[in-house]
């Protein structure tokens, strides 16, 4: 049997007043209709069909290749959005998931059971539905006497008697594709100028066929996102199920509640986040570290061991035991080797650290490569820019740089070469060689200058 799932994501979300659609605000860092493709993926024998139209392009470029796209030129409603699909799911599919694209919550069981209910159902489709008085703005479902689903009302339209209703829908479907493409065209524009999907239920219902309905597992998951108020409604369900997964794979969360883990984020066991932290984007923690608190890791790669204490961490990468902080920051393209030690105020940009490299207080590395165990002393600057151009820094392994020296790019420090406190390094010091002074020079030069 085929099965695909058919996404509404072509609204523009007027009440979410932004300049992007609706569907790419981003939840636990990943636009919100990933979200929602995420949860069918498994259940589906072809690549679900998004139907674009506000932002297409947008749209199209975060889904990516994970999905095919179906155009709908005006947005006249959700019954005119399955339309859009029709040309490239006609007699291709015999079961469809149809979803809108605002509801991120849903859980990948919970539409298993929509579509094993429909599989099971003899009528035309089966409907998601959420029991509570909060609704929403959601549509009612209205049965008869017998308990029969006869129609969906939307808000707008509805009686106070209707508005009373508690079984409410949540805005996925899983239909009987050969019958829905004729139900499509039945639908009668709704006062309010749209197509509605949800009237299918009355076509149904005119063709003496069954409507199933199918509840929520989790109350939660009956969040539609349509404005802010919303989207930190679902943030906050969404972090707290990634946290919760996080904990019960042996991670240790002081204090979740302000603990903000983006979702294509991984992290090792006995490792344990302090509160205030934030992890982003493709970050990879290994095991037994210790993160925060107040620490910000973006798109960093963290080995086992290590420690990051109230830092700002973007784009690097940390082997085993390294250390940092606190009020330290990785920049793009920094890399700090095993058993590096970074102390306060510190900050690292596409450089290289070797192992065993000590940077304990207040320098800027920049564009440099270090060796292993050299000591960068406090207020060491790699003077990188020129005005013009990025120059690079090189320090060989061993070597001591004494407390405030600037090492003005290109310059190039051999093994085991030391500076004085506060020398400007101007020229490259070659391997065991002292230099000292402003400009830098070795240290029996500046005796004899001075008459000795
Ligand atoms: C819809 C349902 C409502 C349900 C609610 C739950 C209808 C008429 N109403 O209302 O019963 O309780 O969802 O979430 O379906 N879209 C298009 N093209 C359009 C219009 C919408 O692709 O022409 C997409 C939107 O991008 C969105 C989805 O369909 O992802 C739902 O549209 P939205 O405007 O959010 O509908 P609701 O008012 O929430
Ligand atoms: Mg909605």
């Amino acid at each position: 049997m085929e099965v695909t799932a058919v996404i509404l994501a072509a609204g523009e979300g007027t009440r979410m007043r932004s300049a992007t659609p609706k569907v790419l605000q981003p939840l636990a860092g990943r636009p919100m209709i990933q979200h929602c493709l995420d949860a069918v993926t498994a259940l589906v024998t072809q690549p679900p069909v998004v139907v674009v139209g506000h932002g297409s392009e947008a749209v199209r470029q975060a889904v990516g290749a994970s999905a095919r796209f179906a155009i709908q030129e005006k947005q006249l409603g959700t019954a005119h959005a399955v339309q859009a699909a029709e040309s490239l799911l006609r007699d291709k599919a015999d079961l469809l998931l149809v979803i809108n694209a605002d509801l991120p919550l849903v859980l990948p069981e919970t539409y298993k059971n929509l579509l094993e209910a429909q599989k099971n159902n003899a009528g035309a489709l089966a409907l998601l539905t959420a029991d509570s008085t909060e609704a929403r703005s959601f549509g009612r479902i209205v049965r008869d006497a017998a308990g029969r689903v006869i129609a969906i009302v939307e808000e707008a339209q509805a009686t106070p008697q209707q508005l009373a209703l508690t079984e409410l829908n949540v805005g996925a479907y899983c239909f009987d594709a050969e019958w829905l493409w004729q139900a499509l065209r039945r639908i009668q524009l709704s006062p309010k100028g749209e197509y509605y999907l949800t009237d299918i239920v009355a076509v149904a219902e005119a063709d003496g066929k069954q409507v199933a309905t199918v509840p929520l597992l989790e109350a939660e998951e009956a969040v539609g996102v349509n404005n802010r108020v919303h989207l930190a409604e679902a943030e906050a369900v969404v972090r707290r199920r990634i946290n919760t997964y996080w904990m019960l794979e042996g991670v240790t969360l002081i204090h979740p509640e302000t603990t903000y883990i983006e979702a294509q984020v991984k992290i090792g066991r006995d490792t344990v986040i302090y509160p205030n932290t934030t992890l982003q984007g493709e970050t990879r923690i290994g095991e037994g570290c210790a993160i925060g608190p107040n620490a910000i890791v973006r798109d960093t790669t963290i080995g086992d061991r290590c420690v990051v204490l109230a830092s700002v961490l973007e784009g690097a990468v940390l082997e085993d035991d390294v250390d940092i902080g606190p009020f330290g920051h990785l920049r793009q393209g920094a890399h700090l080797a095993q058993g590096v030690h970074m102390g306060n105020f510190g900050e690292v940009k596409r450089s290289y650290l070797g192992r065993g490299t000590k940077m304990g207080h207040f320098s800027y590395i920049g564009d440099a490569h270090i060796g292993e165990n050299v000591n960068i002393g406090a207020g060491t600057i790699t003077c990188n820019h020129d005005g013009v151009r990025k120059n690079r820094t090189e320090i060989g392994d061993n070597a001591f740089i004494g407390s405030d020296t600037m090492l003005v790019a290109p310059v190039k420090l051999g093994k085991g070469a030391r500076t004085g406190a506060g020398a400007v390094v101007t020229k490259d010091v070659p391997a065991n060689t002292l230099v000292v002074g402003v400009p830098a020079h070795p240290p029996n030069r500046s005796k004899e200058d001075e008459g000795d």
